[in-house]
């Protein structure tokens, strides 16, 4: 099946762009919450994540420490790098179940960091949602409630905005105004006439 990669920076709109596709109908694999699920109690790759770096990772009641698991991965390159050794095989290989499972003409991945995890292999066309930087700030203030510093910090490890344009293969606008919703219909026509379903 056609699979189209969704990402953005942080705020852009994929979220917002996700759902108008899932309201056309558009079955929607999120590589987030996969990763998530992932994680859960009983799941091998949080054993594996208290095995590698040690049972301060998990709380009393045996859940990821999230938190503990941010600030190592924050401080430590190595660390980060072994954690996704970890966990991306096993979304690649979740989302491809899923994937097989479904039965529509295509379906979208949504996987906010494409780019910065090297994960383009895993879909067929790239869709970017974009917005100007000033937006992104507002919106990500308003929603996350975040002082500017940290959404500074945040933009910081993630890939620019003209670096994702000019990977793209299509484009969401999702600055002010931008009839977000002409833009997904247009796109999903586009999607179902290169879909061989
Ligand atoms: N076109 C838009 N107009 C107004 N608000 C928007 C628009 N697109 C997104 N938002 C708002 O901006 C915030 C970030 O959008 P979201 O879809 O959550 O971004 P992402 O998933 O890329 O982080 C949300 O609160 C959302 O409701
Ligand atoms: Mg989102």
């Amino acid at each position: 099946m056609l699979r189209i990669g969704l990402t953005g920076g942080i705020g852009c709109g994929k979220s917002t762009v996700s759902l108008l596709f899932e309201q056309l109908g558009v079955p929607i694999l999120d590589a987030d919450e996969i990763s998530h699920q992932l994680v859960q109690i009983g799941q091998p790759a949080l054993e594996t994540i208290r095995d590698i770096f040690g049972s301060e990772m998990l709380l009393e009641n045996g859940a990821l420490n999230r938190v503990a698991l941010k600030n190592l991965i924050f401080e430590n390159s190595l660390a980060k790098k072994q954690l996704e050794s970890i966990l991306h095989p096993l979304i690649f290989q979740e989302i491809c179940y899923q994937n097989d499972l479904l039965t529509a003409p295509y379906c979208i991945v949504s996987v906010p960091l494409l780019f910065e995890t090297h994960s383009e292999s895993l879909v067929n066309r790239i869709l970017v949602v974009n917005c100007d930087e000033e937006t992104q700030i507002e919106r990500v203030t308003k929603r996350d409630n975040l002082p500017l510093k940290q959404i500074q910090s945040i933009l910081a490890t993630q890939v620019s905005a003209t670096f994702r344009q000019n990977h793209a293969d299509d484009i969401i606008e999702n600055s002010k105004n931008n009839a977000l919703a002409e833009q997904v219909k247009k796109l999903h026509n586009f999607y179902l006439s290169l879909s061989p379903l």
